[in-house]
């Protein structure tokens, strides 16, 4: 079998080869200048390399093997990924997942008016601004209880002059402002602290919303002019509310200020169910995020299958980011209680997959002291671009082997043959990861620009061998010859509109993911059906020629379970599986016209196999 490799040298290649390539820099030598913007250089050592210079915004390319048309291929190659690094200004500033910065990584609750004013003038003037970081953050801290007369006090030693000339300062920079509150009566830094030296914060005791909804927003979105809201649910939890009914009236107050853009984030601290896109821009789905490894490793595990919950305008939320927060040189609110910080491998990793992961990119370290390393990453227009588009798509998981995971979303267009791509080991060892252009439904040759490297790394047909370093990610755009019909969808990767992680899910009767090695991905959707909601979907099943497929569907039943296959709003098919430990395979012949389908696996009134996949082949 014939390897190819990625950043590997490859040995004398033909021009029209596809094969790896050296990883020399682009040496000096003939120039010779296309449309103003892309400069070719000849580049003996070098195959057909491209590489991006931002700060000249030129793209050099590598012509030694190439001639004539190859010339023209290449110049419009560069400039075609030139484009991908500009990010276009959004039609609605709700649409794309929030960039800024937020206070309580690294500051906790000691935070200021000084801090903040400092931040945003830093943020203003060091490229983080330009680079589209523009929300300035207020997490917990300011704090100082509600007034008899029910409006919200500020803490008189860190916001003096309460919040209206930070929102003012903050705005003047052309920048927006952020606060936080709690759904509850109590804040968390009151119930848990969050300072290296005060212990808990006694200011936010009766800080929260609750209670108060409508004048606290009044105050924060009408009278001061905050942009984002961050809602946590200590205080929430501590009286038991109900999140959906709390949430909901929280966003219904934010409503009646008449403020179309204020921007809401839900921190419940685990994906709180299918409605939370109906009322927030974005959702916290894991616990704090903390500056070590195995807190990226485990967040980034807890968002792995919640790529169907995300769309245009409503996102999963990993936690701010701990990039910048590297070993031994850190400065965390908790700095002594196993923040031992991350190498600049793990933050790239970090970044790049919060970036596949169309999270939020709160930056929660200290940008006026940033190291250049952590600048240079998160402000890279390739990353950021996969993050910040109108697509709206979280990657999905479209191969895994044990901890490796290649991960995959669209670039530029929907359904498009060009594709962002992370491969990430998670493992303590170094891996060595094999991408099939077919799992990742792109055919024809497959040309590899690396988005941290910036570099264009070369091509292949079919398959291609990759080796990371341990806990290494590496981001790539694939644009291929064509893109191609998909044949299997995960189960793992399926919408279930009752999915939810706030309640013990057996308990609550909601289906959910569950590990099983046997399994396609090695994942399952168990407890499915018993209720009409408590269902999977895959909302995106696109077929491109008319004509009879059969759908086989790869489940596992410890009895006979029967269940119902629908398309689109067509007439839902019995179909049953015998049961016994192993996956079997269910088909059913249909009939399919090109375009968008929903195929829908329900039983509403008994409990289902559980779900493995589903292939698709055209008879
Ligand atoms: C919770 C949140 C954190 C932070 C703190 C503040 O722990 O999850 O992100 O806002 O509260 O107290």
């Amino acid at each position: 079998m014939k390897r190819t490799m990625l950043f590997i040298a490859a040995a004398a290649t033909s021009a029209s080869a596809c094969a790896g390539l050296a990883a020399a820099e682009p040496s000096s030598g003939e120039t010779w200048s296309g449309d103003g913007r892309v400069e070719f250089r000849e580049c003996p050592k070098c195959d057909k390399r491209i590489r991006i210079d931002l700060g000249a915004n030129k793209a050099y390319v590598n012509l030694s093997r190439l001639e004539g048309a190859g010339r023209e291929q290449m110049a419009a190659r560069a400039a075609r990924l030139l484009d991908a690094a500009k990010i276009p200004p959004a039609a609605d500033v709700k649409i794309r997942p929030l960039m800024g910065w937020s206070s309580w990584n690294t500051f906790g609750v000691d935070i200021s008016e000084e801090l903040i004013l400092e931040t945003a003038r830093a943020m203003a003037t060091n490229g983080l601004k330009d680079a589209g970081y523009t929300y300035v953050n207020i997490d917990d801290g300011f704090f100082w209880g509600h007034g008899e007369d029910g409006i919200l006090r500020f803490h008189p030693k860190r916001f003096p002059n309460g919040m209206k000339p930070v929102v003012d300062g903050i705005h003047a920079l052309g920048l927006k402002a952020g606060i936080y509150s709690d759904a509850g009566a109590d804040t968390c830094g009151s119930m848990w602290g969050g300072s290296g030296k005060d212990g808990k914060d006694t200011g936010g005791i009766g800080g929260g919303l609750y209670g108060h909804d409508a004048a606290d927003c009044k105050l924060h979105f009408n009278d001061l002019g905050f942009d984002f809201i961050k809602v946590d649910y200590c205080g929430g939890k501590r009286l038991k509310l109900d999140e959906k009914t709390r949430y909901t009236e929280i966003a219904d107050a934010i409503k009646a200020t008449g403020r179309t853009d204020v921007r809401l984030n839900l921190c419940r601290w685990a994906f709180p169910g299918t409605w939370a896109a109906d009322i927030a821009e974005s959702w916290r789905t894991t616990g704090d995020i903390r500056a070590n490894w195995t807190s990226v490793k485990k967040l980034i595990a807890e968002n792995l299958y919640l790529s169907a919950y995300a769309k245009p305008g409503h996102y999963n939320d990993m936690d701010m980011l701990e990039a910048g927060q590297y070993s031994g040189s850190m400065k965390t609110v908790f700095g002594g209680h196993g923040d031992t910080g991350l190498s600049e491998t793990e933050e790239t990793t970090h970044f790049g997959m919060w970036c596949m992961m169309s999270s939020p990119l709160l930056i929660g370290c200290d940008v006026r002291t940033m190291p250049a390393t952590t600048k240079a990453l998160v402000t890279n227009p390739y990353l950021l671009a996969v993050n910040q588009n109108d697509l709206g798509c979280q990657a999905y998981v479209a191969q895994r082997d044990g901890e490796t995971y290649v991960l995959v979303k669209d670039a530029d267009t929907r359904f498009g043959a060009s594709r962002y791509v992370a491969l990430y080991n998670a493992s303590d060892e170094a891996r060595e990861i094999e991408v099939r252009s077919d799992a990742l439904d792109l055919g024809g040759t497959v040309d590899a620009f690396d988005l941290v490297e910036m570099a264009d790394v070369g091509c292949f047909t079919g398959h291609v061998f990759v080796k990371l370093a341990p806990h290494a990610s590496k981001f790539y755009r694939f644009d291929a010859s064509r893109r191609i019909e998909r044949k299997v969808y995960e189960a793992e990767c399926a919408y279930l509109a009752d999915y939810q992680e706030l309640r013990d899910a057996l308990k609550a009767g909601t289906a959910f993911p569950d590990r099983r090695e046997d399994a396609s991905g090695g994942m399952i959707v168990r407890n499915l059906g018993n209720r009409a909601t408590n269902d999977l979907a895959w909302r995106e099943v696109k077929i491109d020629a008319e004509g009879e497929y059969v759908l086989s569907i790869d489940c596992c039943s410890p009895d006979e379970r029967e269940f119902f296959l629908t398309i689109d709003e067509g007439e839902p098919r019995r179909l049953a599986v015998k049961g016994g430990e192993r996956i079997s395979t269910v088909e059913e012949a249909v009939r399919l016209s090109p375009g968008m389908h929903t195929v829908r696996l329900a039983n509403a009134s008994a409990s289902m196999p559980d779900i493995d996949k589903l292939t698709i082949r055209r008879e």
